[in-house]
């Protein structure tokens, strides 16, 4: 075995004192690779050219929120708003990242990633939400991208992370129809001026998330209780309504599909970023896998499933009766364009299922009321779910490339007095999942490519600066960036591709 970290290691706190600590450990750790054998039972390896990357997101990080002419997104107006967000804060600075992208780039760097997943800010590209572009706006993303890659890390773009422009939402957001027309130009206006250096690109982030709890507010069961989390902009819309706003989100990603088909570099590839609803056989003999698989379905009717399936199921339509959506002829086609790759995130269970004899087949198991929970409301703990939920993408929907395109906690990081962070909860959580993860990739299920949720603490919507996600440190007040222990073990695994 090599040196392992010291405790001295983490108190270097200046940029290039980190970075030469991370490159010293970076060579430690495959110095060590190379001397273990690989059949070692110790050793659980990734497969070889799996993607290390880590992941974020515009309004999240970027802050210059109304500069170089960008245009007020539906989260500036919604962060604006007081009593929205946790102690009135809003992310108008947030990480400072759009002028410190390049420290941010050696950070990335240094945590041994290959891969980053960012997202593109529409209001930054079209202020009004459609035309004219805005050349400032795309100038940014040239430069992040170019920066990326002459660090070696792979760009890999989310055209939608929810900052949907102010001036759409005015002309009635997700509810108008011609949103979803305007989201398909402005993908197929990205594919062409980046796919010659982006060859993967996620059409929206999170569907469920932002169509239900932006539009009507989701209650989620956790551990006994039940929590509700809304997002911008904050509408309680009706049942119909709401089907309707999910309709014209997979409508755009169908018409996202085609535009960056038509207008990107031959080749370029895309799908969905989706938080994929997770059912978990709480045993795993075959009569409740094969419960939990057809709940997978199911659940994700709406989303997925339909994305995936170019129609709406039937147990869906019934289940929604005169609430059902307004399609159009040509609209299942779109939607159901076929994606060269699914991203899921997946961070917990949704819920258990046992099968059962009466339909539809499976029974839901709530969580008992003390079962372990991470630090947000949301977080029960099941790091199965990341097992789960890419097998089934692969046997229900035959997905060749699958990424899971967010994964990680937060916790509750404060800094030592040593000036280090002891995240040893999240650790425990990542080496969990990633355990899960490797037992997927290990029965056959192709998954790619791995985003960690967050590559630094930023702003968590409604839940403000508290609930941390990074693997590094972030001081709101003086932006300066600390690794946390969580970004060693991150290191150490990406750099051998393997576990333990
Ligand atoms: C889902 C979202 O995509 C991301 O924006 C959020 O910060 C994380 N999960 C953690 O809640």
């Amino acid at each position: 075995m090599g040196t392992p970290f010291t405790r001295r290691d983490f108190v270097k706190l200046t940029t290039a004192g980190m970075l030469g600590v991370l490159a010293a450990n970076h060579a430690s750790a495959a110095q060590r690779s190379a001397t273990r054998s690989p059949q070692s039972p110790s050793v659980r390896p990734f497969p070889k050219g799996f993607l290390w990357g880590t992941a974020t997101a515009a309004y999240q990080i970027e802050g210059a929120w109304a500069e170089d002419a960008k245009g007020p997104s539906i989260w500036d107006t919604y962060a604006h708003t007081p009593g929205k967000i946790k102690n009135n804060e809003n992310a108008d600075v947030a990480n400072d990242h759009y002028h410190r992208y390049q420290e941010d780039v050696q950070l990335m760097k240094a945590l041994g990633a290959k891969a980053y997943r960012f997202s593109i800010a529409w209001p930054r590209i079209y202020p009004e939400g459609t035309g004219p572009a805005n050349p400032k706006g795309l100038d940014f993303y040239n430069r992040l991208v170019d920066e990326l890659l002459t660090h070696g890390i792979q760009p890999y773009a989310t055209l939608y992370h929810w900052d949907l422009p102010q001036a759409l939402q005015d002309k009635g957001g997700w509810q108008n129809r011609d949103t979803a027309k305007a989201f398909g130009d402005y993908a197929g206006y990205m594919a062409e001026k980046l796919s010659d250096r982006i060859t993967h690109f996620f059409t929206i982030n999170e569907f469920h998330s932002f169509v239900d709890m932006g539009h009507r507010g989701l209650e989620m069961a956790v551990g006994g209780k039940t929590v509700s989390i809304e997002l911008a902009p904050g509408m309680k819309l009706s049942p119909a309504e709401l089907n309707q706003v999910r309709h014209h989100a997979v409508l755009a990603h169908g018409l996202a599909v085609n535009a960056i088909r038509a207008k990107g570099k031959k080749g370029t590839k895309c799908g969905p970023a989706e938080n994929i609803t997770i059912p978990v056989p709480l045993i795993e003999s075959p009569e409740h896998i094969q419960a939990a698989e057809r709940a997978t379905r199911e659940m994700n009717a709406g989303y997925l499933t339909v994305m995936l399936e170019g129609q709406y199921l039937d147990a869906y339509l019934n289940a929604a009766g005169k609430d059902a959506p307004k399609v159009t002829a040509d609209d299942l086609k779109i939607i159901g364009t076929p994606v060269d790759f699914v991203g899921i995130n997946v961070y917990r269970p949704s819920i258990y299922v046992l099968a059962s004899d009466n339909a539809p087949g499976y029974r839901e198991i709530p969580f008992n009321a003390s079962h372990p929970k991470m630090l947000s409301s949301w977080h029960v703990l099941g790091p199965e779910a990341m097992y789960w939920a890419p097998r089934f993408v692969h046997s229900l929907w035959k997905a060749k490339e699958i990424y899971i395109t967010e994964n990680g906690c937060a916790a509750d990081d404060t800094l030592a007095e040593d000036g280090q962070v002891y995240d040893t909860d999240r650790v425990m959580f990542l080496r969990n999942c990633l355990t899960q993860l490797q037992r997927a990739t290990a029965d056959g299920v192709p998954v790619r490519g791995y985003f960690l949720w967050s590559m630094m603490d930023n702003f968590e919507w409604s839940a403000g600066y508290g609930n941390r996600f990074g693997l590094i440190y972030v001081d709101f007040k003086t932006q300066k960036r600390t690794p946390k222990l969580s970004a060693s073990f991150f290191r150490e695994v990406s750099v051998r591709n393997a576990l333990a």
